[in-house]
């Protein structure tokens, strides 16, 4: 018999509760349980009334939901209000009781009334969000570069365009990184806002876990001297038989706003002695990097998967926030199990990209849940492919052929964060 659950009060947490839901969420993601002091009061700062959302058992906390304000980026480059989620567990004790339906249920109703048009999340595993509403709308690939393989030459001393690579500090990176994440998100579908504590936890000036390795951080200027680039890695320290150097240098985050940026730190990584294996991290699965290199099979894909999940709460806001690849028009019918967003509409796309989308009674081109729509929306993956695997349904002929050609971008959308 499940155990009963009605007397687990779902709740927003209150500012004394916080080291309790803390610990709870450190219990959910497999992690030492008791939170210093220090580490605790750094987390502190993520409290937002309202937004921390616990399941209280006997006065223990036992599930952890946390949302917070966020941009998403449309295709187009128009910013989306989303609700981010994160922080998300229920203790092992209380599992498959319903308790993250609960609280996913209350945020998502909430995130709606607010007027936000997307939610979002980076799911630790595929099957949790899909009955939610979400959809994978952005995929991630990480690649290891096999350096002796690239055909790079081993005498590079610096960018060829007149630019240059410095190192630098966390400090400069604080400074520096802002601007230059707020240019790439601008053009960058896929990308989301990132706050001040994004720049301190990511340069270990504020940590939320008890270890800390200071990494390398690098910077590109162009011959302008405009800083177009970064970079920051760490590296191991391997040596094998013979005194062979064998480290690898680990990318923790890259961002280019320019092609000769991207060129110029995958060729500085390439080039550190000692270093003979390059792990990209986390690139989008379109990534220019493997043919930046005169052999790009020294680039091996080594894990591809689903990134960003997204969760279209106003469909009318959300087709009208992006921007479309072709003039056209298509009627789709959205079904959403959790009432939030369903319905028929047409969306019409102009000559100048913009498009318009409203209620209608026209017969629908297209059915589908909402959660496929999110996968279609910025512009990844392909209608006919989801057609072909029947998660949509082709009420005309055709029609996902054409959703396709309004919908489709020529570089797939990227999120280069995890929240
Ligand atoms: C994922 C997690 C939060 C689910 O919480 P939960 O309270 O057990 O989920 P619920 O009881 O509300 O489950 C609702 C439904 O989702 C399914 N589900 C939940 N987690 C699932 C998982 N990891 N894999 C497959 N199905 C899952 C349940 O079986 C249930 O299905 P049903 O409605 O058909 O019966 C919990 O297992 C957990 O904390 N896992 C470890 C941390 C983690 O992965 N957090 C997510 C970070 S993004």
């Amino acid at each position: 018999m499940t155990p009963r659950t009605d007397a687990i009060d779902v709740r927003p947490v209150t500012e004394p509760e916080f080291a309790d839901w803390t610990r709870a969420l450190n219990t959910g993601f497999l992690r030492e349980p008791t939170v210093p002091d220090d580490v605790l009061d750094a987390r502190r700062s993520q409290f937002v009334p309202g937004r921390l959302l616990g399941a209280f058992d006997g006065g223990r906390c036992v599930a952890t939901f946390r949302s917070f304000e966020q941009e998403l980026t449309a295709v187009g480059g128009a910013p989306v209000p989303a609700d981010a989620v994160s922080n998300v567990t229920v203790s092992p004790t209380h599992r498959r009781r319903g308790l993250l339906t609960r609280m996913m249920t209350r945020d998502l109703a909430a995130a709606k009334d607010r007027g936000d048009v997307v939610a979002t999340l980076i799911a630790a595993e595929y099957p949790i969000y899909g009955r939610y509403g979400f959809g994978p709308a952005t995929w991630a690939a990480e690649w290891t570069i096999d350096v002796p393989r690239t055909g790079l030459d081993p005498r590079w001393a610096g960018p060829e365009d007149g630019g240059r690579v410095d190192l630098v500090d966390g400090e400069d990176i604080r400074k520096l990184g802002p601007e230059l994440h707020e240019r790439l998100r601008r053009v960058q579908p896929g990308a989301v806002s990132r706050d001040e504590l994004w720049w301190k936890l990511a340069t270990g000036a504020v940590r939320f876990w008890a270890s800390w390795n200071e990494p390398f951080y690098a910077v590109y200027r162009s011959a302008a001297g405009e800083v177009e680039g970064m970079v920051v890695y760490q590296a191991d320290d391997n040596w094998g038989d013979g005194k062979q150097p064998l480290n690898t240098a680990s990318v923790k985050w890259l961002t280019a706003v320019t092609p000769a940026a991207e060129r110029a730190l995958w060729r500085y990584l390439c080039s550190i002695d000692w270093i003979t294996r390059v792990k990209t991290g986390w690139r989008a699965p379109d990534d220019l990097l493997p043919f930046f290199l005169p052999d790009p099979r020294a680039a091996a894909i080594t894990t591809q998967a689903d990134w960003l999940w997204v969760r279209i709460l106003d469909v009318v806001r959300a087709l009208e926030a992006r921007t479309y690849e072709a003039p056209g028009s298509l009627v789709v019918e959205v079904s959403d199990r959790g009432g939030l967003t369903g319905g028929r509409y047409l969306l019409e796309a102009s000559e100048d990209g913009t498009g318009s989308c409203t209620p209608t009674t026209r017969s629908a081109d297209l059915a589908l849940e909402v959660g496929e729509l999110a996968t279609l929306w910025l512009g990844d993956e392909s209608a006919v492919r989801l057609a072909a695997l029947g998660r949509i349904r082709e009420e005309r002929a055709g029609a996902a052929r054409k959703a396709d050609a309004l919908l489709r971008t020529s570089r797939r959308p990227w999120c280069p964060d995890v929240f």
